[in-house]
């Protein structure tokens, strides 16, 4: 019976030994199977992640654990999977607390900080009563809107909020999902450090694609213990299914091209591998 890790000595032993555990957005079945290979074929934990809006394309968060806790069955999956909700509002978090998700993200940035506060809290004590982890965001991290940089979280607010016993948090430090614009500014790294000085917990990085290398390999031997990502394994699945419908496979009567099964392959495929391959620049360790 697949089981759900809640992350927390994960995640610790990350942040401590300055690795990170990439936290990957499900998008269908075939994002599912193909992040949960890259995760077995490497022998690494791996954090399965789903946003409000993927959930609801598939068919609700019900869905969404039984899906994943039977293809981890089907696959025989052995290493220690995450199931986290991604960005969830109030109501995300405890319907997917109810349900058994083993990390939900209460993302209350758009409230006013005293409520996203005290939601927060209530988030936390109901998950921890239930051995859930729970992540928070300070600081708005948002969509490329052509900015030169994302917000910037403020230090004050990391301290509360990790004091609200959060196990993980969500910082802008100049980060945003989606493509970045050519004037993006790069990591805030300043800000960055005073955070990570100030809470020991692991902190995160959303809007992982399309960071340079470099700036996340700084990032995470300066705290950043999970790193978000889901427009990487877009692009990587996008690029693949454009060759093949480029090569006309699709139209292989003979070889049956048009099968979704095999017009989908190329794109899954690419996502496993875009995976292996984050896994080792991450320094994600297998497990012992
Ligand atoms: P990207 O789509 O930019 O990789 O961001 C993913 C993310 O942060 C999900 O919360």
């Amino acid at each position: 019976m697949a089981y759900f890790d809640n992350g927390n000595a994960l995640f610790a032993d990350a942040r401590k030994n300055h690795y990170a555990i990439g936290a990957y957005n499900i998008n269908n079945l075939e994002w599912t199977r193909a992040i949960l290979r890259a995760a077995a074929e490497t022998n690494t934990p791996v954090l399965v992640q789903v946003s409000m809006g993927a959930a609801k394309y598939m068919g609700g968060y019900k869905f969404v654990k039984d899906m994943v806790a039977d293809q981890m069955d089907a696959m025989d999956i052995t290493v220690p999977v995450v199931l986290h909700l991604d960005h969830g509002d109030y109501d995300a978090a405890i319907e997917c607390i109810n349900l058994g998700y083993s990390s939900v993200m209460f993302d209350g940035h758009k409230l006013p900080i005293e409520e996203n506060y005290a939601k927060t809290k209530k988030v936390v004590d109901l998950a921890h009563s239930r051995g859930i982890s729970v992540e928070a965001e300070i600081g708005k991290i948002g969509e490329n809107q052509d900015t030169g940089s994302g917000e910037l979280a403020d230090v004050e607010d990391a301290k509360a909020f990790a004091a609200l016993g959060v196990d993980k948090l969500a910082c802008g430090i100049g980060n945003i999902h989606g493509i970045y614009p050519e004037n993006w500014q790069g990591l805030n790294f300043p800000r960055l450090q005073e955070i990570a000085y100030a809470i020991d917990i692991p902190l995160v990085l959303h809007g992982g694609s399309g960071i340079p290398q470099d700036q996340v390999k700084k990032a995470i031997s300066m705290g950043v213990a999970k790193v978000n990502i889901n427009t990487e394994f877009q692009l990587a699945f996008q690029e693949a299914t454009r060759r093949y419908i480029e090569e006309q496979q699709d139209l292989n009567k003979d070889k049956k091209g048009y099968d979704p099964r095999k017009l989908l392959l190329p794109g899954t495929e690419a996502i496993t591998e875009r995976m292996k391959e984050m896994i080792d620049w991450l320094g994600t360790p297998a497990i012992a």
